[in-house]
Order: structure tokens, then C-alpha cells, then sequence
């Protein structure tokens, strides 16, 4: 976190009192209780307005794409998507694309294999179904695209600059050709079909697969390995290959100590009061889940306090992470095959590591692993 976010990370770190205005930033709010309020009162905090995720995200998305919306409209939306993230849809889909069974073999032949290409190629298949490319269309260099136009954001600048939000409309446009293709030939096979006849129009449709590329893409590149370094570090891999009845609280664990998305942002509508501190009409409010989700302990799957925070790094209220059961599917997927991997003889190791430097999600530039 702190290669990611040299300044910001110490600074919202230092800070220990559970809500408090800083300067130049906002009200930082740092309890898990106050920030799950702050998300159930859509009354008084919303994702669009000053220093909201609508700042950043609508000249670059267009103006209902989810995560820039609220009231019916955002609820109507959710709804007709809804399906597009069921368990029994996308729990097929992520075992169908991503070559798990290959990253098992290629282990117990001996291959070091760097984790983070090794996900992002995982992440830029689901791209590529998402925006209905085949897989042989997509290139390594797609996931370094989509996670520059990321790159640009940061926590003390609510907007992106013209030349920013130029840049990312040209890198999108490319992607959502494919997708708006799809969708107008109506295949069924592609996600942008299914919209089609889950009866979204071509703009929300497009819309939408912008918002699955920015949200579901990158976190799932940071999560995976840092989950798995957390294990090997720990030394609670090999029981969790013994154990596999382990692997959930140690998924939900990880979630909470790494938080992939560790901020969320909200600009005040209406005068309210987080804990103490009052605010106003055009506050921006800085929600650090990972800070809320880290004060509960260090990483420890036996104890699995994160079970008391009903999935808080996903989110909650209306909002909460549509992609959620995709993440899952992914990150249950990729795990069962490197603990199918590792053997008492020969257990997972950390061949190297390296980490990202000036991304928005704290990642590993790269963790190549190994069982020789
Ligand atoms: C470990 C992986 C992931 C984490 C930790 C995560 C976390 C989150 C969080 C915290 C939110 C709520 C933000 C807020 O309220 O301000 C959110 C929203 C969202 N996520 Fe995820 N996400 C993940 C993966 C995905 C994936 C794979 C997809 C889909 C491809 C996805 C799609 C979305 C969408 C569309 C929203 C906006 C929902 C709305 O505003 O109604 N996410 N995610």
C-alpha cells in the first residue's frame, strides 16, 4: 500500500480517530459501524456530486453506468444486470475461461510462474467475454491499458484533467467497439447480447461494460497474489491445501486485510452528522474501509473476525459490489488450483516479489511462484 501511495497511505494511517475533517481532502471516516451507516443513508451521502465517484467517473463513462448513479433509476439498472452476475451464470463462465487446470500442472512440473501475469491474463479473458471478444483477440497489453486510465486518479483530485479523461474515452471507445457489435447482432453467447434481451438499451449496455472493466479488472489483479503472499507468509497455505473446509475464511481474511478497494467516496446532499463531526451539503466524504477493516486484527483464518463485517470490502446498501459473485468464482477458482499444486513434499513457495508503484490499487508488480 504504501509503493502504491506514498503520501496518501501514511496520511489517512496516522489519523486515528474514528471520523474527523482533514483539510483539503474531506471527512475521513475510519470505523467499520460509521461507514456502513454512511452507506445505508443514501438520504444524505451519494455517489454523484462534488468530490463523488460521478466527478471522476462520468465524463469518462457517461452519466448512468452504476457507479455515478442513485434513486430508481440506479435501482431499475441494477435490476435488469442482476442476472449477469448470478452464481449459477457467472460461476460456469469464470471456470470455462480461466486455464486453472493448466496453472496446476505447469506448478507441479517445476515452472516458476509470476502470479500477477498469470491473473491478469485471467482478468483480460473476463474482459473479453464481458465486452464479447474471443480469447485468441485479446492481447497482454489490454489489462496495462484499461489500468492506465486508473492510474490517473488520486485521492487529493476529484477530477480527471481533459487530456486524462480524453485518453481514457479513446481507450474504452476501443474496447466497447467490440462489445457495442455484439450487442447489436444480439448474440446470446456475449454478454453484450444478454443485455440486449435483458432489455437494456445500446448506451446503458455500453455503459455498463465500461463500468465492468473499470471495477472488476484491477482488483482482482491485486487481490489474488497479495492473498496468496499472505498465506505463504503466514505459513497458513499448507493447511489450507490439508484443510480445503479453511479456504472461505481465509478468502474473507484476505478481503479484509488487504481491502482491494480500499477507499470509497460519497459528497454530502443533505446536513447530517457522522459520529460526531457534522456535515454539510457538497462535503466530500473519504471512506477508508481498509483502515476500518485492519483496526479488527492481523490476518488469521481460525479467528475469521471478518465474518462480523457482512462482506464490508465489497461494500453495502445499494451499492454493493454487483461483480461480487464473479470476484469470488475467480479467486475461489485460482486458489483451489495452487493449493491443488502444493504437496507436503513440495509446498508453494515466493520464488521473488516485487511491488506496484503509482496504481490506485495497492498490487504487486509482479509475484512469481513455485513448488521446486
Ligand atoms: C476482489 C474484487 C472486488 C472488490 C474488492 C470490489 C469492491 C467493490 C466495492 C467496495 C464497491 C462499492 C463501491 C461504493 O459503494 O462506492 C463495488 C462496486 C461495484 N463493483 Fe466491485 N469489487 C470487486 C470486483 C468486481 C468485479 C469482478 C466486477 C465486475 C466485473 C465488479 C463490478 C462492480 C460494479 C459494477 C460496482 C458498482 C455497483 C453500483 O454502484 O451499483 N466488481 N465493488
Amino acid at each position: 500500500m504504501r509503493a502504491a501511495h506514498p503520501f496518501a497511505y501514511p496520511l489517512l494511517r496516522a489519523s486515528k480517530a474514528p471520523v474527523r475533517r482533514v483539510p483539503g481532502l474531506g471527512v475521513l471516516v475510519r470505523d467499520a459501524d460509521l461507514l456502513r451507516a454512511t452507506l445505508m443513508n443514501t438520504a444524505s451521502f451519494s455517489k454523484t456530486g462534488p468530490g463523488a465517484p460521478s466527478d471522476l467517473w462520468t465524463p469518462v463513462l457517461g452519466p448512468a453506468v452504476l457507479l455515478n448513479m442513485e434513486g430508481a433509476d440506479h435501482l431499475a439498472l441494477r435490476r435488469k444486470l442482476g442476472s449477469l452476475f448470478a452464481p449459477s451464470y457467472v460461476d460456469p463462465l469464470a471456470a470455462e475461461s480461466l486455464p486453472t487446470a493448466a496453472l496446476t500442472a505447469r506448478l507441479r512440473s517445476g515452472e516458476a510462474i509470476d502470479l500477477v501475469d498469470e491473473v491478469k491474463r485471467y482478468a483480460s479473458a473476463m474482459i473479453s467475454q464481458l465486452v464479447g471478444l474471443r480469447v485468441s483477440e485479446v492481447d497482454d497489453d489490454l489489462f496495462d491499458r484499461v489500468s492506465s486510465i486508473t492510474r490517473f486518479v488520486r485521492l487529493a483530485r476529484p477530477r480527471l484533467t481533459a487530456p486524462q479523461v480524453e485518453r481514457a474515452r479513446a481507450i474504452l471507445a476501443e474496447l466497447t467497439s467490440h462489445a457495442r457489435a455484439a450487442y447489436r447482432a444480439g448474440d446470446e453467447q456475449t454478454v453484450p447480447g444478454r443485455m440486449r434481451s435483458l432489455d437494456l438499451s445500446e448506451d446503458e449496455a455500453m455503459g455498463a461494460v465500461g463500468a465492468f472493466v473499470l471495477t472488476g479488472t484491477e482488483t482482482l489483479v491485486s487481490y489474488i497474489p497479495r492473498l496468496v503472499a499472505l498465506l505463504v507468509d503466514s505459513g497458513w497455505l499448507p493447511f489450507l491445501a490439508a484443510d480445503r473446509a479453511l479456504v472461505e475464511p481465509a478468502i474473507a481474511e484476505g478481503l479484509r486485510v488487504t481491502t482491494p478497494s480500499p477507499v470509497m467516496l460519497r459528497s454530502v446532499v443533505a446536513d447530517d452528522a457522522i459520529g460526531p463531526v457534522a456535515v454539510h451539503p457538497g462535503d466530500r466524504v473519504i471512506l477508508a474501509t481498509f483502515a476500518a477493516n485492519r483496526a479488527l486484527g492481523p490476518f488469521d483464518p481460525s479467528a475469521n473476525v471478518a465474518a462480523t463485517l457482512k462482506q464490508l470490502w465489497f461494500g453495502a446498501g445499494t451499492h454493493f459490489c454487483l461483480g461480487a459473485p464473479l470476484a469470488m468464482a475467480q479467486i475461489r477458482l485460482t486458489l483451489d488450483a495452487l493449493l491443488d499444486a502444493s504437496s507436503t513434499a513440495a509446498p508453494l513457495r515466493i520464488v521473488s516479489r516485487a511491488p506496484a508503484r503509482g496504481v490506485l490499487i495497492p498490487s504487486y508488480e509482479s509475484l512469481v511462484v513455485g513448488t521446486a
